[in-house]
């Protein structure tokens, strides 16, 4: 089966698009490059083109004749969204209508295809009533980059319902790691996200990290964030994609292990999983930031089968150390 991936050159889509090769599937990938590298594409094929351009998305999918689309485009970054919201509602809504209208047959785009595999965010939730976080937990995303995301979901429904799409929407907690043969991992033109700040501190690419906030109401006093393996989010794809094939319906899934590590905790696994002291130094509460996010894994583990492979904090800040210190792109 072909698999367009928009977004397949960057961090998540490329491994997934690894994995779909691997499990037999033809993947597709479509991307602009303004994030994603061509270096990070293993399988497939590529074309390059922009989902704000609705005759490159149109193209892409009757040239490469496929079937399903596992759409990961989109600009992710929350401190950016607040700052230059017009980014993401581009980016993320337009384009993401653009792919819906496309997939739909509609505006003059000839075949259908009918199933979808969203990446949408815990962000979408925004501040949790209740932990761990349940799927049916209502949707009060706090930024721009989790509005985009819950847009981008309820523009899903409305195509089902007028057009027989199917979908499945697997909402991530945080993604961390690298593919453990050292080759895939991640890389940003401008890196916000804590693991890989934390190991650049280590390779002494940066004089330490910031701990951003120690008055939480956790513990330590610092966030908590439920860390899943790339690979493991990765497969979760795949399993969706043959929920859908299966005849499954419109589903909203949790992606994460169900577990929370705190700001200090992930620190300090990442001091003993490197060997190097890494300089963390308290600093103020970056705005937006809630005290915890923790996943529900019940669903992807009934619905899908789901079962993380690697569920441990130091093996995955193990896979990124493998990354960092040998990085290729
Ligand atoms: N943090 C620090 N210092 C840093 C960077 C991060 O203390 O230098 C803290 C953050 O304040 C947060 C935790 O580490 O408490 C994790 O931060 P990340 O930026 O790595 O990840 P987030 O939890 O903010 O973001 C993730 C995804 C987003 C998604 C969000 C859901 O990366 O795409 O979860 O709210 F929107």
């Amino acid at each position: 089966m072909k698999v367009l991936v928009p977004g397949g050159a960057g961090y998540i889509g490329s491994h997934t698009v690894r994995e779909l090769s691997e499990a037999g599937y033809s993947p597709i990938t479509f991307d602009n490059l303004s994030e994603g590298h061509l270096e990070a594409i293993r399988g497939g094929s590529f074309i390059q083109g922009d989902l704000t351009r609705f005759d490159d998305v149109r193209n892409a999918l009757l040239d490469s004749g496929a079937e399903a689309v596992m759409h990961f485009a989109a600009h992710c970054y929350v401190g950016e969204s607040v700052e230059d919201p017009g980014k993401y509602y581009q980016n993320n809504v337009v384009g993401g209508l653009n792919l819906l209208r496309a997939m739909a047959g509609t505006a003059g785009a000839g075949r259908a295809v009918p199933l979808l595999i969203f990446s949408s965010s815990a962000a979408v939730y925004g501040i949790p009533s209740q932990i761990p976080i349940s799927e049916d937990h209502p949707r009060l995303p706090i930024n721009p980059y989790g509005r985009t995301k819950k847009m981008f979901e309820l523009m899903m429904e409305d195509f089902s319902r007028a057009h027989g799409l199917r979908w499945v929407s697997l909402r991530y907690f945080n993604a961390a790691g690298a593919h453990p043969d050292g080759s895939m991992g991640e890389s940003h033109r401008q890196e916000t996200h804590l693991i890989p700040l934390v190991l650049q501190a280590a390779l002494g690419r940066r004089p330490g990290v910031s701990v951003y906030g120690t008055d939480y109401d956790t513990p330590d006093g610092t966030c908590i964030r439920d860390y899943i393996h790339i690979l493991d989010l990765a497969h979760a794809h795949v399993l969706a994609l043959e929920y859908l094939r299966s005849g499954g319906g419109n589903e909203a899934i949790n992606l994460g292990n169900g577990t929370g590590y705190s700001v200090r905790e992930v620190i300090q696994a990442a001091r003993r999983v490197s060997g190097r002291p890494i300089p963390a130094s308290d600093a103020p509460r970056r705005p937006g930031d809630p005290d915890r996010l923790i996943s529900s894994s019940d669903k992807s583990r009934r619905l899908l089968g789901w079962e993380p492979a690697y569920p441990d904090l130091e093996q995955i800040i193990g896979t990124a150390w493998q990354w960092h210190l040998h990085q290729r792109y």
